[in-house]
């Protein structure tokens, strides 16, 4: 069912702001996204209505936000399809979520000339815990190839780290700068057949499209609770099973215990082991409505909403002329997500330009410095990205932002 848009917009607050009387258009939901009310009403409920500590409290306000806490966790478990919500650790972020995994399974099973395999479309933070990791270890950080003509994986590149027998292949579900969407399950597969233990950062998946955690057979994933309509300071880091209950916990403290003497400690139950201290008890609330939220819309529609979107904006940006637009041209291999750039003028400009008229995009390096100076050879790029309560009049605002710009700077 297509998305209507126009009733979803109903609910976003912030959409019906004016900034020096133009009406905001959002275009930056790849760095975080707007909430819906109920998100926002379930955050405030908590606060004025069962406001407590969790996993403390034997009187009725604690017990029902451990309750909703635990409830927030189950729907996300089913959102990911993970086996249970044993398996969802929830974080501060997604570059939390991997930090964890390389602090604590990369501490035990990293070792000294092993190989550890990313690609070069990586966010940094699925560069530099590994970084970190390969530096305190000894280890090799191997990087699979972006092919430059299709800004998609360099398969070959991807079989070549492989052969070289990596412990772990972490790699992005969607690049938050070209939007390209790699096949993760095939990934997987091959990393598995090459004895290595695989990540996905789905950071710029899970919010947008159907993922399903099992069905690909990911061992790690991580994903930020901000950009999928729930507030910030909440993420998850998914984990198999039986990984989480050989790895150590990262933390230690409070609700992370079983029991503690003078000198040692045992740990609690998965997912607690690694909740150490007071958790984000009205984050985690805010994901459990998000999650509600984006399954009653259906993640079929949210991605099928965004692929229209994204061939309306690339249409539209292609007939520019000295105009470029970097990433896959075929919508079924790209998420919403629209890098440009507009020759002889710095994206900075660009983005300042945009602003004054009242639209809201991403200029910089996009914590993608290797992908953007290295493989694209930029310093930066403006991008405009899509959420659920996007629609085509806000890209034809945009559209219209660019000839501005053209304009401004005497560009033909
Ligand atoms: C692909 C990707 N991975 C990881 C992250 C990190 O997310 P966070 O800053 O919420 O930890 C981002 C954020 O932009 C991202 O786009």
């Amino acid at each position: 069912m297509p998305i209507d848009v126009d009733s979803v917009r109903e609910d976003f607050p912030i959409l019906s702001i004016k900034n020096d009387g133009k009406p905001l258009v959002y275009l930056d939901s790849a760095a975080t996204s707007q909430k819906p009310k109920k998100v926002i009403n379930a955050v405030t409920r908590l606060y004025r209505k069962y406001n407590a500590n969790i996993h403390r409290g034997v009187y009725r306000i604690s017990e029902l936000a451990t309750g909703e806490y635990e409830n927030s966790k189950k729907s996300v478990a089913k959102f990911v399809n993970a086996a249970g919500m044993e398996e969802i650790v929830y974080t501060r972020n997604a570059t939390e979520a991997i930090n964890i995994a390389a602090l604590s399974w990369g501490e035990q099973n990293i070792a000294r000339g092993d190989r550890i395999l990313i690609t070069e479309m990586e966010h940094h933070s699925n560069i530099i815990p590994w970084q970190m990791l390969a530096a305190r270890k000894g280890a090799y950080l191997d990087y699979v190839k972006i092919d430059r003509d299709s800004y998609t994986l360099d398969y070959a590149s991807l079989e070549e780290g492989l052969a070289k027998s990596p412990k772990l292949v972490s790699v992005t579900h969607a690049s938050n700068v070209l939007g390209t969407i790699n096949d993760v399950k095939s990934i997987a597969r091959k990393a598995h057949e090459a004895g290595a233990k695989m990540l996905l950062d789905a950071a710029q998946s899970v919010p947008h499209m159907p993922v399903d955690f099992r069905d690909i057979d990911t061992d790690f994933a991580a994903f930020s609770g901000h950009k999928m309509l729930a507030p910030s300071g909440i993420g998850v880091l998914y984990a198999k099973r039986g990984l989480l209950d050989q790895m150590q916990p990262v933390l230690g403290g409070g609700d992370m215990i079983k029991t503690v003497d003078y000198q040692e400690f045992s740990s609690n139950d998965l997912p607690w082991k690694f909740e150490a201290g007071t958790p984000n008890i009205e984050g985690a609330i805010g994901l459990g409505a998000a999650v509600k939220y984006l399954k009653k819309l259906g993640m079929e529609n949210v991605r099928e909403h965004e692929k229209a979107l994204t061939r309306y904006a690339l249409d539209k940006l292609s007939g520019i002329k000295n105009v470029s637009v970097f990433g896959p041209e075929d919508v079924e291999m790209r998420a919403g997500v629209v890098p440009f750039e507009i020759d002889g003028v710095h994206a900075h400009d660009i983005a300042t330009i945009f602003d004054s008229e009242g639209v809201a995009i991403r200029a910089g390096h996009h914590c993608a410095m290797p992908l953007v100076t290295q493989v694209l050879k930029r310093t930066s790029l403006s991008r405009m990205s899509f959420y659920v309560y996007n629609k085509e009049e806000e890209v034809d605002k945009a559209v219209g932002a660019v000839t501005k710009v053209k304009n401004k700077f005497m560009i033909e």
